[in-house]
């Protein structure tokens, strides 16, 4: 199994070009099966959750041609049935977005769910209601989303919560339905903008996306384009959270600032230096940085997927902070590997209580996800001495070259392979169901 092994205490100094958009990808690359033309996507990360989205549509007939690293054509026409039985689609949550895709195209979906997953409950009952509202029958059977419609017909939809999922899934199910549809308390993140103009190149007509009123005008069908994905805030905001972390310089190039502002402004209020140009945002920290609280918020506000790296920030910074998860109900399971390393961190419900201390001790340390895996490969390189990190594979998920990156900017970090210790079936099980 690989792990990562990090000597800490070497400030991180440097450039780093950031990638496409991991969570944009998921859902352009289900949405690019449906037109019976080709489609070229580029910026596309090169990480485990879109090589197995890209697997799975593989299993159904779309024809897929590797342009180069990034890069992909991708032809949905010969798609020769509408049931997902691929075995690795349960490994990513984004799997549902090719019931969106395929509902709105065929008007017909199988696809099976992922299992249970380390954020807390993550339930679909907004995706089924906005395909339900179309016009659609669906119903969760042996452990798949079964979808239907004779036809689909333009729906008034209010989602009862903002959910990423829920608005980008009900957006392409809508978007060759009969007439009009209306999405109110509609996701406004990056990649839900992204999705809707990439839909809008193939022909779809969709406005209002990135704000919480997104209307829908159907169309015949959708055709070709060529598209470049956005690049990733979150894969950004983690290096910008190492560099204030590790009292280093780093400036994350290929970015829309923009889409970091929220994580920057935090960075900023506890001490950092930040420069902000066209396509880059530096970070510089020079001491010891201060306290603040933070609440995760649906976009524009602190994203949840920086949470983990915030609260490995202020849990060597000075004073008390606070940390509050809104939108996952169980986001802070990676605290007690950080007690491992000599945090002061408690937590109640969904507030972590956050009380500075002078470093983290290095420690054997295990990612619970992806994104509290990348945050304690922070706290490991700050970290006095050695640390290793397991279970990595739930990083790979989502940062493409993270080591490398790291070492690039001077981190001492290695991975390494050695032999699977024995593992229980239900932690093998476990470990093998990702957020
Ligand atoms: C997307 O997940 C991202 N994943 C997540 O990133 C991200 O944390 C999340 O949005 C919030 O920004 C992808 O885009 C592949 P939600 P998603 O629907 O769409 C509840 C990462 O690290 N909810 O916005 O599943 C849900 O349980 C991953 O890249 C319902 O109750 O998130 C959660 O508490 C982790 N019913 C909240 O809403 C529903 O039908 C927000 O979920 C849908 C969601």
């Amino acid at each position: 199994m690989e792990k990562y092994v990090i000597t800490g205490g070497n400030p991180l100094v440097g450039e780093v070009e950031i990638g496409g958009a991991k969570n944009a990808a998921l859902a352009i690359l289900a949405a690019s099966i449906m037109t019976d033309e080709t489609v070229t996507i580029e910026n596309v990360p090169d990480v485990r959750d879109t090589n197995v989205m890209l697997q799975a549509m593989e299993s159904i007939g779309v024809q897929i041609i590797r342009v180069d690293r990034h890069t992909y054509r991708i032809n949905g026409s010969r798609i020769h049935n509408q049931v997902i039985l691929n075995e690795g689609i349960k490994k990513i949550r984004a799997s549902y977005y090719l019931i969106g895709a395929l509902l709105g195209k065929y008007k017909n979906a199988e696809v099976p769910l992922p299992g249970g997953c380390n954020l807390g409950t993550r339930a679909i009952d907004q995706h089924i209601k906005g395909f339900r509202s179309l016009g659609a029958s669906v119903n969760v059977r042996h452990g798949s989303v079964v979808a239907h419609a004779q036809s689909l017909k333009g729906s008034h939809i209010f989602m009862d919560k903002v959910s990423v999922g829920a608005t980008i899934n009900v957006i392409m199910a809508a978007v060759m339905a009969e007439g009009k549809t209306v999405i109110e308390n509609a996701a406004k993140e990056p990649h839900v903008v992204d999705l809707a103009n990439f839909l809008n190149s193939m022909g779809a007509n969709i406005k209002g996306a990135g704000t919480d009123v997104i209307r829908i005008n159907g169309v015949q069908s959708l055709h070709k384009t060529e598209y470049m994905i956005i690049p990733d805030q979150i894969e950004a905001g983690t290096y910008l959270m190492a560099a204030a972390a590790t009292r280093g310089d780093i400036t994350v190039k290929n970015v829309i600032p923009k889409h970091l502002e929220c994580i920057y402004a935090k960075l900023s209020e506890i001490g950092c230096q930040v420069e902000e140009s066209d396509d880059a945002v530096r970070v510089v920290a020079t001491k010891r940085l201060g306290n603040t609280q933070v609440k995760t918020l649906p976009y524009p506000g602190f994203p949840t997927d920086m949470q983990p790296q915030m609260t490995v920030l202020l849990g060597i910074a000075q004073g008390i902070s606070i940390v509050t998860e809104s939108i996952f109900d169980n986001r802070f399971k990676y605290v007690d590997e950080l007690t491992r390393m000599g945090s002061d961190i408690k937590v109640e419900g969904n507030t972590a209580i956050i009380t500075g201390v002078e470093r983290y001790s290095g420690a054997e340390i295990a990612s619970p996800d992806l994104r509290a895996g990348a945050a304690l490969v922070i706290a490991a390189l700050t970290a006095e001495g050695e640390s290793v990190v397991t279970d990595i594979q739930y990083i790979q998920r989502g940062y493409e070259d993270f080591h490398l990156k790291l070492k690039k900017l001077g981190g001492n970090i290695e991975i390494i392979d050695t032999p699977d210790e024995e593992e229980s079936p239900k932690d093998a099980a476990f470990r093998s169901v990702v957020s």
